[in-house]
């Protein structure tokens, strides 16, 4: 499949990086015997990868911006473009063994997101997407699924947990989907939900308190394929209120109702 320039330069980033994670997970695997576990040492494949992300992106186009999860932002004298990165998603699976991780690198122009590149090592997938250019997994492209119907719906979303998000407001939504859905998931990466919404694994998708970097790649993944994506609210405001609500037209209208629904409506 002929890949454009820009994404070629993205697809090199994440291979090279998601090699060194692929490595570094071999270790972790053996780690996970040993009394003091693999913490520190999954924190140190954690910027490893983003060196590698952040040396092979700023070669490739001097100048450009960034928001990384590990470094913060980084300001480039191009005013136009920020690549927008997270180097380890799924940090958790990764530290536990669990082969459910990716690196997820998106880039904006003019504040408009138009490449996208999400790479699960473990699992060799490769999720590719240019604003007006499709989605592709590998050479395949993709489609959203067809399904309309919460009752057929499989749906993911992230559970908070200790120290992060609003334990009792997730309560109340899982309640309102779990009785309308024929299942719900969990990956623990939310680049690579996105990336499963785009590729009609999953038939939609629901989160609260995300950053950029989860879910830059998988908003565009999700467009290119067909999809819709908003916040909670029904709006585009996601980065600032860091929720998402995702499907093809039917299920992102549907999930977007329920989701919300006041648990006094049940
Ligand atoms: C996390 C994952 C997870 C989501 C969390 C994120 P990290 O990213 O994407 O699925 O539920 O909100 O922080 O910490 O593994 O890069
Ligand atoms: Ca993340
Ligand atoms: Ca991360």
């Amino acid at each position: 499949m002929a890949r454009s320039a820009i994404i070629n330069v993205m697809v090199q980033a994440a291979t090279k990086a998601g090699r060194s994670l692929a490595r570094d997970f071999g270790e972790v695997q053996n780690l996970q015997v040993s009394l003091k576990g693999p913490g520190d040492y999954v924190s140190q494949a954690d910027r490893k990868s983003e060196e590698i992300i952040f040396a092979e992106l700023s070669r490739a186009r001097p100048g450009y911006s960034f928001l990384m999860e590990e470094r913060g932002e980084v300001s480039g004298d191009d005013g136009q473009h920020r690549w927008i990165v997270d180097p380890l998603d799924g940090t958790t699976n990764f530290l536990h063994g669990i082969p459910i991780f990716a690196i997820s690198i998106a880039l904006e122009r003019q504040g408009q997101l138009v490449a996208a590149v999400v790479y699960n090592p473990a699992m060799d997938e490769l999720y590719t997407a240019e604003r007006g250019g499709g989605a592709f997994l590998n050479d395949r492209r993709l489609r959203v699924s067809a399904r309309t119907q919460l009752p057929d719906a499989v749906i993911g979303t992230g559970i908070p947990h200790l120290g992060r998000g609003h334990h009792g407001n997730f309560l109340i939504e899982l309640r309102n989907v779990m009785g309308e859905v024929s299942g719900i998931r969990r990956l623990g990466a939310a680049s690579l939900d996105l990336a499963y919404v785009a590729a009609g694994r999953f038939d939609g998708f629901w989160e609260e308190a995300l950053s950029p970097w989860d879910i830059a790649a998988g908003i565009l993944l999700i467009r290119e394929a067909g999809g819709f994506v908003s916040d909670r609210a029904g709006g585009q405001d996601i980065f600032e209120s860091k929720s998402l609500v995702a499907g093809n037209e039917a299920i992102h209208r549907a999930l977007l109702k329920t989701v919300r629904k006041p648990l006094s409506a049940r």
